[in-house]
């Protein structure tokens, strides 16, 4: 009886904190889909050194993939939900990932040379203030799904009803 009590409060926990930090954030920590995942790897710019960053890393659906492709690279990964970010904090094993349970709009994006993300419409908005403010010339942005309102992508790449947005910050 104790030991199904405590699964429960647990569970209920575990639901809560999903739920509280969908609301905070106004998007739920949905991982991308695979077939997101092999389009996104595939049309990724190079970059043979430097920071890569994701906005958002969710339960590291993007991040592990991310930190092979960009082996040479410090790759970054924000996540406020604290669930999404103990899950992939716990299953990292990989060198070159760092995972922060922070908000990514209150950390300095200056020093990324990759930035990917899929969030949602009214993120984009306020994430594009951000980018415009700290980005430096040539860096890459890469979002799916959501475009940054009134960028110019420098290509776009239909995935299914989806679509890749891939930027770099004049
Ligand atoms: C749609 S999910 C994507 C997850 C992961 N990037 C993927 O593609 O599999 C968006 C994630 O962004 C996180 N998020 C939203 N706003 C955030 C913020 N301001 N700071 C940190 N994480 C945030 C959410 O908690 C969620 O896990």
């Amino acid at each position: 009886m104790l030991y199904f009590v405590a699964t429960l409060a647990v569970f209920l926990i575990i639901l809560f904190l999903l739920i509280l930090f969908t609301w905070k954030n106004g998007v739920s920590p949905t991982p991308t889909t695979e077939k997101m995942r092999r389009a996104l790897l595939e049309h990724l710019p190079e970059i043979k050194e430097g920071v890569v960053v994701e906005l958002g890393s969710g339960w590291g659906n993007l991040l592990f993939p991310l930190s092979k492709k960009y082996a040479h690279c410090k790759v970054i990964g924000y996540e406020n939900s604290p669930i999404p970010y103990l899950f992939s904090s716990l299953i990292n094993h990989t060198p070159n990932i760092k995972i922060y349970r922070h908000d990514f709009f209150e950390k300095s994006l200056r020093e990324a040379n990759l930035i990917v993300c899929f969030l949602f419409p009214s993120g984009m908005k306020r994430l594009k203030e951000k980018l415009e403010r700290e980005l430096c010339s040539g860096t890459y942005v890469v979002s799916h799904t959501y475009e940054i309102p009134g960028w110019e992508p420098k290509e776009t790449i239909e995935v299914g009803t989806s679509m890749i947005y891939l930027y770099e910050a004049v």
